[in-house]
């Protein structure tokens, strides 16, 4: 068995990353994706350009592979998600079923499964202040329509092929993963990604929509400290879901505020109240991640959403489509 890896979804925002990750570790990576990075190439030794709902698509991805990072799904941000429940269960549910059959039958050695704080009950998420969620919540399930539920039907699917085909498999629970190089328009965007996106082509003192009454509440994890957990809990001999997340509670009203400190402008909120805004509030719980890592992601949202907004910011300058001030600011 040789050393070579597989992060599948190596084309989208966290597998991106976490190729340039493993890469820098000296890992020998094979990426697979039905579409290539979007803002640079990937670091990649390899790249399969391939559908994975399709079983011949994941033989291949899988072949000669020691680990499996699992990455790939139809997803998106609330709007998406919310949606386009029958398109999103059933893709994910095929690329799912066919990763993990392939993997099983090549003798993938370890398989890491990305799943989502999406996975936890609803009622459990009803309170802006609310209380971490605890990986044991999951059950009794009531999760997010679709795209959760799919997520909780792989968890389960990962127990029972550890359990009767003593596959190793690990499951990650994500919260809200943002940085750069992510997507930042079109629909598929997550809440800081747009939240910067507007932020930036608004100027100064000018008026941004916001969806939902702002008062919601999450936190949020940068996709730097994601990649190393994800590497952490792979190396790790924890088989069960484990939430890799902060416990930094915001509203989004406090994200939109964070992001017009950091572009150092003075902006206003209009709430669009038609639009989806997802549970009411949603915290990662760390106490079984730091036992069992003996780490927890390190960068507070301030930190992190300062290079994030650079970067999305410097991606619409290029396009010449910043607030002409800010544009002529930037090239004086
Ligand atoms: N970003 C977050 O905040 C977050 C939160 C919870 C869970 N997750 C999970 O983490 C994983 C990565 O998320 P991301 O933010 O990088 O998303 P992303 O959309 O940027 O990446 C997913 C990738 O999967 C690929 N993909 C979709 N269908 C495919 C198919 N049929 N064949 C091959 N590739 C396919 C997409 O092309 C995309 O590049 C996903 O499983 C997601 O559900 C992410």
């Amino acid at each position: 068995m040789s050393d070579l890896v597989l992060v599948t979804g190596a084309g989208g925002f966290i597998g991106h990353h976490l190729v340039s990750y493993l890469k820098a570790k000296g890992y020998r990576v094979r990426g697979a994706d039905q579409k290539l990075p979007e803002y640079e190439p990937s670091a990649a030794d390899e790249f399969l350009q391939v559908d994975l709902r399709e079983p011949e698509a994941c033989r291949r991805a899988v072949e000669g592979v020691k680990e499996v990072y699992h990455l790939a799904a139809d997803m998106g941000g609330i709007g998406y998600i919310t949606g386009n429940h029958a398109t999103i269960t059933r893709n994910d549910t095929r690329i799912n079923l066919e990763m993990l059959d392939a993997a099983m039958d090549a003798g993938v050695e370890r398989f890491l499964f990305s799943s989502s704080a999406c996975v936890y009950p609803q009622h459990l998420q009803h309170d802006p202040d609310v209380a971490g969620l605890k990986e044991d919540d999951a059950w009794p399930a009531e999760p997010e329509e679709g795209y959760g539920l799919e997520k909780l039907f792989m968890e389960k699917l990962c127990q029972y092929y550890r359990e009767d085909h003593g596959m190793e498999t690990r499951v990650v629970r994500f919260h809200n993963v943002y940085g750069p190089k992510g997507t930042y328009e079109g629909g598929k965007e997550k809440a800081p990604a747009a939240i910067c996106r507007k932020v930036a082509l608004t100027p100064n003192g000018g008026t941004i929509d916001v969806w939902g009454d702002g008062l919601q509440t999450r936190s949020f994890m940068h996709v730097d400290d994601c990649v190393e957990g994800l590497h952490r809990l792979m190396r790790s001999d924890y088989p069960h879901p484990l939430n890799l997340g902060t416990e930094e509670l915001v509203t989004i009203n406090e994200l939109v505020d964070i992001a017009a400190e950091v572009a150092g402008k003075t902006i206003h909120r209009n709430h669009d109240l038609t639009k989806p805004q997802g549970v009411r509030g949603r915290n990662s719980d760390n106490s079984r991640l730091r036992d069992v890592l003996g780490w927890e992601p390190q960068i507070w949202l301030r930190e992190g959403l300062a290079p994030t907004y650079a970067w999305i910011a410097g991606e619409l300058d290029q396009a010449g489509r910043l607030p002409k001030t800010e544009a002529m600011e930037k090239s004086a």
